[in-house]
């Protein structure tokens, strides 16, 4: 196997604060990766660590193969990287932005490359405009752009859709792919939405407090804490003491004429419904648990989406008014 990045025991510590408590976890190359927490659980940290930023206090880290305290400067050409803050500056055309960037990797053929990124992403006839006159959305495409311009192997992103509407997110959804499927890049992003880790990313790892508490695919997250609900309406010939527990029925509950079980996984169900007449069964249905029960049930409290974003929002209007 493969890996574009390897952590190993890593802590990072601020004087009393543990932002990182031993995390340790692969992205294989090729793959579109997430760190899906709430505020304060070490993202950021853990970014800024892989991206050479700052140093850990202990542990290991590989980007690319490479120590990133072993060469940084290494790691630096092998990466992109998309801050969760607007980086750009906003008196300066999205060429201009672009051409700083590829100045400061030393990106040969760069103004090719830019109009294609560009182009790509929809706005090379905005190539010559000010940032200052950009949407939102606008500014994230020439971000992504700029992460690409010097082709690395590997991008990141902290929080990529933090304060979008959602119309302006699906579009970053269906670009973040592409970037990932057409590019041929390895992704590792950050987020505290659970719908754009399930949704976007082939493997999560979830962490809270400065340690990873599961990692998986979005459905074996779902599968490890939830379990699939088959709702089985019951017609009154129906057999009640057939529904008998066994190794892939973890729960069985009757509510009126409905028979309501709790299986381990999708296939189960099938098996169970399989067994059954099924003439003497009226209707059914398959629930499956959400990424967000999975959070709830391992950290033991909400993620609390709305009220962050929020104070987000605010928070990027205040910067982007002192800013101009
Ligand atoms: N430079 C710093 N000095 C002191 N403490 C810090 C510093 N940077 C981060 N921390 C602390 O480390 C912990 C992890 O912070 P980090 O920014 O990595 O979290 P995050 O998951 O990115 O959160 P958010 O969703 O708010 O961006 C927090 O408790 C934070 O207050
Ligand atoms: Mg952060």
């Amino acid at each position: 196997m493969e890996y574009s990045i390897e952590v190993k025991h890593l802590v990072k510590k601020y004087r009393d604060v543990n932002a990182l408590d031993d995390i340790s976890f692969n992205v294989k190359k090729g793959e579109i990766f997430s760190l899906l927490g709430p505020n304060g659980a070490g993202k950021t940290t853990t970014i800024n660590i892989l991206t050479t930023l700052t140093q850990q206090t202990s542990g290991i880290a590989k980007v690319g193969g490479i120590d990133v305290l072993k060469d940084p400067v290494a790691v630096k050409a092998k990466i992109g990287w998309v801050s969760a803050d607007i980086i750009l500056d906003e008196d300066l055309t999205a060429m201009e932005n672009l051409h700083l960037q590829a100045r400061l990797q030393a990106t040969k053929d760069w103004k090719t490359k830019a109009q294609g990124l560009l182009k790509t992403f929809g706005i090379l006839e905005s190539a010559n405009k000010r940032i200052s006159k950009f949407s939102t959305g606008m500014r994230k495409k020439v971000e992504i752009a700029m992460a690409l311009i010097s082709d690395p192997e590997i991008i990141f992103m902290d929080e990529p859709t933090i304060g979008l509407d959602v119309a302006t997110r699906q579009m970053l959804w269906d670009l973040i792919r592409d970037v990932n499927k057409n590019h041929g890049k390895t992704i590792l992003l950050t987020t505290h939405y659970m719908e754009e880790a399930d949704e976007l990313t082939d493997r999560i790892a979830i962490i809270n407090k400065g340690k990873i508490i599961a990692i998986g695919t979005p459905t074996e997250l779902k599968n490890k804490v939830g379990g699939t609900i088959l709702d089985m309406e019951l017609l009154p010939s129906f057999d009640k003491k057939s529904i008998k527990k066994s190794k892939s029925i973890s729960k069985i509950e009757f509510r009126d004429d409905h028979a309501i079980i709790t299986v381990k996984k999708d296939s189960d169900a099938v098996d169970i419904l399989k067994k059954f007449d099924l003439k003497k069964i009226k209707t059914f249905k398959l629930t499956k648990p959400s990424l967000d029960t999975a959070f709830m049930k391992l950290t033991g409290s909400s993620i609390n989406q709305d009220t962050d974003t929020d104070y987000r929002k605010l928070y990027s209007i205040i910067r982007n008014n002192t800013r101009r």
